[in-house]
């Protein structure tokens, strides 16, 4: 029979893939290592079990213990895993900048997660990396693993992906490209690179607003500035980062590092997390200056699946102004509006009483109404050309809205980009958007300024 003793003998191990067309005329191979192909789908998996096994040897960890630590989700995953095969218990504290699946997944897997805001700075007691420290040091029996100065971490690496890629490449490997976090991934395997071959060269990878290209280029540390990609760079320099280790670092924005993650998706079916994408840009720009004896490898951090609600999703690409090259359309600019609470489209019959429809404009603090037939647009309904009717008339209020609707609001296809629906709103105080030949939502002259105010 063959089979494993637990999901912790598949840690590691993971294959390299070739890209085939991100990497289109550029000279060098470049190979992605599959961390994500670990069970608990990230490149973290290796070093929870790692610093719980040096735990246990040390002492520190004895049966019925917790294990306590500060982590942007994946480390969490990789001991909440081995917590759960071994029998102790898990925290993890997180920051609100980390996706609810992450939290979700920590959950699934047993764990106790507390978030806190990300804008704390580290020198704060409310920061999650302090915070987990006190919780380890108030709660009986508990340790913190401590991610960021653990030597089992960049061990773990030094131990295991060093020799993987080294072994996968038959040595072949020029140049091996990492994110930095905890620097345990850059570090460990770095430096079981160069010692076989010192002529490798290490690069990392850091998000513009991360203190580590400077500090590497410098020696001085600036204040950090908030970015989106999660799990990479630092407002300070972990134990864990040895940058002897590193030759250079390149920095790449959010909208690089979403977009290139987005396209090793959709082009090279690598379904992978936003730091996944920071490597990859940096090996890209890499590639350009080298020729075809280069072998680039990248670290593919982690899988997509923890980041479906975050920059996989359209809403939220556009949200933070972050998609390439395309522009906010009427359809898009009518879900960011009901995600954002906004009324959801309120509209009337031809048959409704004017009185009544009086009050539903009232009640909704609005004051142009669409009136719609069996999904078609048939009138509409602007207050104050009904007040001067009624004044003329009060036995209007009685009527039938029909009555005294004016034309239809313009019907325009979701599809249609915002800048190209502006005239129409000169005309008209709204428009209504179309899908599928039905009228799924209305968009008013103040959405659109507020779009204007947000770009
Ligand atoms: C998604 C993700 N990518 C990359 C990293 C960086 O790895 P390391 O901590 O080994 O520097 C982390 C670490 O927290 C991570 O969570």
């Amino acid at each position: 029979m063959t089979y494993y003793n637990s999901v912790l003998e598949l840690v590691g191990r993971t294959p390299l893939v070739r890209l085939n067309h991100l990497s289109k005329g550029l000279k060098p191979l470049i190979l992605a290592k599959m961390e994500s192909y670990n069970p608990g789908g990230s490149v973290k998996d290796r070093i929870g079990i790692a610093m719980i096994d040096r735990a246990e040897r040390q002492g520190e960890l004895k049966p019925g213990g917790t294990v306590v630590e500060a982590t942007s989700g994946n480390t969490g995953i990789g001991l909440a895993l081995a917590c759960a095969i071994r029998g102790y218990r898990s925290v993890f504290v997180m920051t609100d900048k980390c996706s609810q699946e992450k939290v979700r997944y920590l959950k699934a897997l047993g764990a106790d997660v507390i978030v806190v805001p990300a804008a704390t700075k580290s020198d704060s007691p409310d920061h999650y990396v302090n915070l987990a420290r006190r919780i380890a040091a108030e709660t009986p029996n508990a340790i913190l693993t401590n991610q960021y100065g653990n030597p089992a971490n960049p061990e773990a690496h030094y131990r295991t992906t060093g020799p993987e890629v080294w072994e996968e490449t038959e040595g072949r490997v020029t140049h091996f490209v990492a994110g930095m976090g905890t620097g345990g991934t850059i570090s460990g395997t770095g430096r079981y690179l160069k010692e076989m071959n010192p002529a490798i060269q290490v690069v990392g990878a850091d998000p513009y607003g991360s203190v580590f290209k400077t500090y590497k280029e410098t020696g001085t540390l600036h204040s950090s500035t908030p970015y989106l990609v999660e799990g990479i760079g630092q407002d300070m320099i972990p134990d864990n980062v040895h940058l002897k280790y590193v030759d250079q670092i390149i920095n790449v924005t959010d909208r690089d590092s979403f977009n290139t993650a987005r396209r090793l998706g959709r082009e090279e079916g690598i379904f992978c997390g936003g730091s996944t994408g920071t490597n990859a840009w940096a090996a890209l720009k890499l590639a350009e200056r080298l020729d075809e004896n280069g072998v680039i490898v990248f670290i593919v951090c982690d899988t997509g699946e923890r980041y479906l609600s975050k920059f996989l999703s359209d809403e939220w690409m556009k949200e933070k102004r972050l998609l390439g090259e395309e522009r906010m359309t009427i359809g898009l600019l009518n879900e960011l509006k009901l995600q954002s609470g906004k009324l959801p489209l309120i509209s009337v019959s031809p048959l409704t009483r004017v009185d009544e429809m009086l009050e539903i404009m009232e009640l909704n603090g609005i004051s142009q109404l669409p009136v719609i037939d069996q999904g078609q647009a048939v009138g509409s309904i602007r207050e104050h050309r009904v007040m001067s009717k009624i004044v003329d008339d009060r036995s209007i209020l009685e009527a039938e809205v029909s009555r005294i609707m004016d034309d239809p609001f313009p019907v325009i296809n979701e599809a249609v980009e915002i800048s190209r629906v502006r005239h129409s709103l000169k005309d008209s105080p709204a428009i209504l958007v179309e899908e599928y030949g039905r009228i799924i939502g209305i968009i008013t002259r103040y959405d659109v300024l507020d779009v204007d105010a947000r770009s």
